[in-house]
């Protein structure tokens, strides 16, 4: 169940009620709230005719993305706040937030462009156009009748023609890719089984103008993807490797995508807890994420070259699962001795992470819900970022800030490795001492990349929310699209080093 809502851009209210009014003459009072962005301290310039007193004495002081129902010389109108000073990010939140106000409402109309500066009304209404979709956002799959009505349409109001009408498309667009990611990331691992992933990869393929290619158990045993036919052992799901690609003429760079996808993580022998895994059916938001991304490369980067590895198996403890002291032996021939179960994700991204490396690109970005220990480090909302090449941290970074997601870089201290030295493999899967798990995971992936500029997310936090809040809606929240998009829309050659 894709976004629902239809998103549009007129240039004034003028303009709305006009378009309107002869479609709804017949059918009597239209079901319509008006939202009016307002700033902290010209509230009264803002909505005109608004009683600032009685305002002010319901809390309300124009703070981003606090709504109150308002009357206004125009009538009743929703307030919602813009902040003190114009920052990008302010109007997702406020597109969110009007969202969540006018649930039940079939449309919104939002005036809330009127304070930004020309050069910055574009950035200002694709990110409202976003906020207003991520904010309507319901996973429903499972619901009889789904207790909220959803917003059917919103209309973004605003001067800037041409430009703004694109940004809001491009915000919806945006939205559309991150509620695959969300919906994929919400269904249960029951049912979204590594096939299930896969046959939807090969639909989604189709409709963006994808080449998708499915490997099957016995494709991936002949390729000798060994880290993810070990993880897979445990499991009576067949595993898949679903690469997708996107070769224009003359490609203007390649990069190359590997995502995460454990459909359901319950350790494996090394088992986890009830409690532990009770989220565990998200471990596949990398997968869905580099999937979702690649569904907008067609329309944002068609001058990029992108390959897409997405390696696809549940973490179970059947009769013949991986046993603690199995060595599996990857796709580039080194060998893996396992002693955690549950530490399955970087087995499974090893062989990913080699067969993007066979593709000769100039960057390999993984994208994983990794290890917990990252959430112990930066907490729930914010990714942890290792690289091996300075400039591509630096652009994953600057996507990331321009999207509204939250990372921060992590280093890979050199005394970590050796606790990956294992007495019979080239590698152990796990660290000997007991800190820094994120950073040993990064470095143990790092094994995999040989000398190929590299970025790796662990996105274990902000992948799921226990709440909803500005755009974010509980449950998966597509984390890592936006900034994917971002990057690959952007891409050029990398300088040296
Ligand atoms: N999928 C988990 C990581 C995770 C934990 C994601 C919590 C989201 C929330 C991963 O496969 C895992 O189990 N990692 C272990 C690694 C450990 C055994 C070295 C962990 O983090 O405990
Ligand atoms: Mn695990
Ligand atoms: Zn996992």
């Amino acid at each position: 169940m894709p976004l629902t809502i239809t998103l549009d851009h007129v240039a004034s209210l003028a303009a709305l009620d006009a378009a309107l009014a002869t479609s709804e003459a017949a059918t009597g009072e239209p079901d319509r709230l008006v939202a009016i962005g307002v700033r902290t301290g010209t509230v009264a310039v803002d909505a005109p005719g608004v009683d600032v007193d009685l305002l002010a004495g319901t809390g309300f002081t124009a703070k981003v993305g606090q709504t109150t129902l308002a009357a206004t010389v125009d009538g009743p109108r929703l307030l919602v706040g813009l902040g003190d000073r114009y920052e990008v990010d302010s109007f997702r939140r406020v597109g969110a937030a009007v969202a969540r106000a006018a649930r039940g409402v079939a449309h919104v109309a939002v005036d809330a462009l009127g304070p930004v500066e020309a050069p910055n009304r574009g950035a200002a209404a694709e990110a409202l156009a976003e906020g207003l979709a991520l904010g309507s956002y319901a996973f429903t799959r499972y619901k009889d009748r789904p207790t909220d009505a959803r917003l059917a349409r919103a209309t973004v109001i605003g001067a800037g023609g041409r430009k703004v009408t694109d940004a809001v498309a491009a915000g919806a667009r945006m939205a559309r890719a991150v509620a695959l990611a969300r919906d994929l990331v919400n269904t249960p691992g029951g049912d979204l089984t590594p096939k299930a992933f896969a046959d939807l990869a090969v639909a989604q393929a189709h409709e963006y103008g994808l080449h998708c290619e499915v490997l099957d158990k016995k494709a991936i045993a002949r390729e000798k993807l060994g880290g993810l036919l070990g993880v897979n052992r445990g499991s009576s799901q067949e595993p898949r490797l679903v690469k997708l690609t996107h070769e224009p003429e003359r490609p203007r760079g390649h990069v190359a995508l590997v995502g995460k996808g454990i459909t359901f993580d319950s350790g494996g022998l090394s088992i986890k807890t009830t409690a532990g895994m009770e989220w565990m059916k998200t471990d596949m938001a990398g997968g869905a994420v580099v999937l979702a991304a690649m569904t907008l490369v067609a329309a944002l980067a068609p001058r990029t070259r992108v390959t897409a590895y997405i390696p696809l198996t549940d973490n179970m403890l059947g009769p013949d699962a991986t046993r603690v002291g199995d060595v599996l032996r990857t796709r580039n021939g080194k060998t893996i001795e396992v002693l955690n179960t549950d530490a399955e994700g970087r087995l499974i991204l090893a062989d990913g992470l080699a067969l993007a490396v066979e593709a000769e690109p100039d960057a390999i970005i993984d994208v994983a819900t990794l290890t917990g220990a990252c959430m112990v480090a930066l907490g729930d909302r914010t990714a942890g970022l290792m690289a091996n090449h300075d400039g591509l941290a630096q652009r994953v970074a600057e996507a990331a800030q321009a999207s509204g997601e939250a990372l921060w870089r992590l280093p890979m201290p050199d005394h970590l490795r050796a606790g990956l030295d294992s007495e019979v493999a080239d590698l152990r899967n796990i660290g000997t001492g007991a800190y820094g798990g994120a950073l040993v995971a990064a470095i143990f992936l790092r094994e995999f990349v040989a000398d190929v500029p590299w970025a790796h997310l662990d996105i274990a936090g902000p992948s799921n929310s226990t709440s909803s809040y500005d755009e974010v809606t509980r449950g998966g929240t597509g984390y890592g699209v936006r900034t994917l998009a971002r990057l690959l829309a952007g891409w050029t050659r990398l300088p040296k080093a």
